[in-house]
C-alpha cells in the first residue's frame, strides 16, 4: 500500500477502502500535490475535514478495494490504529468473466 504514493501511481485509504487517485490527479480541484501528500496513507480525517458531499459521491469512481487486517496479535486488534504496513489489502477489479462475457 504505501508503495503507490507517485505521480504515476498513487493509492490512498478512505473509511477502510483503497482509492487510485493517479487519473484524477490532474483534474483535482485541490490540486495533484493534495492527493499526492497522502499517497499510501489513510486519508479519511483529512478527506472529510475538506470536501463537499459531492466530492464524498465522487470518491466512489475510485475505489479498487478494501483494507483488511492480519490481526497477528491483540496489538492488531484495533484496525484502524494498526500501522498501514500491517494492514492487508483486497483488490477487486472488475473482469470479463463477472459480466458473463466469457
Ligand atoms: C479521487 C479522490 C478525490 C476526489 C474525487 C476529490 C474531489 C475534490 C473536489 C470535487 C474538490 C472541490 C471542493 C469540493 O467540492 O469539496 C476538492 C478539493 C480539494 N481536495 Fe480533493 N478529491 C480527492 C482526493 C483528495 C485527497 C486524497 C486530498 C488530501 C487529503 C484532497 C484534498 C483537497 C484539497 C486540499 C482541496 C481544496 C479545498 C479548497 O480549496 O478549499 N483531495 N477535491
Amino acid at each position: 500500500m504505501e508503495k503507490h504514493d507517485s505521480r504515476e501511481d498513487v493509492w490512498f485509504v478512505h473509511d477502510g477502502k483503497v482509492y487510485d487517485g493517479t487519473k484524477f490527479l490532474s483534474a483535482h480541484p485541490g490540486g495533484a500535490e493534495s492527493i499526492l501528500m497522502v499517497g499510501g496513507q489513510d486519508a479519511t480525517e483529512e478527506f472529510n475535514a475538506i470536501h463537499s458531499s459531492k466530492a464524498k459521491a465522487m470518491l466512489a469512481d475510485y475505489m479498487i478495494g478494501l483494507i483488511g487486517n492480519k490481526a497477528e496479535s491483540k496489538d492488531d486488534i484495533a484496525p484502524e490504529r494498526a500501522p498501514i504496513d500491517k494492514q492487508v489489502i483486497a483488490v477487486s477489479r472488475p473482469s470479463f468473466s463477472s459480466c458473463g462475457l466469457l
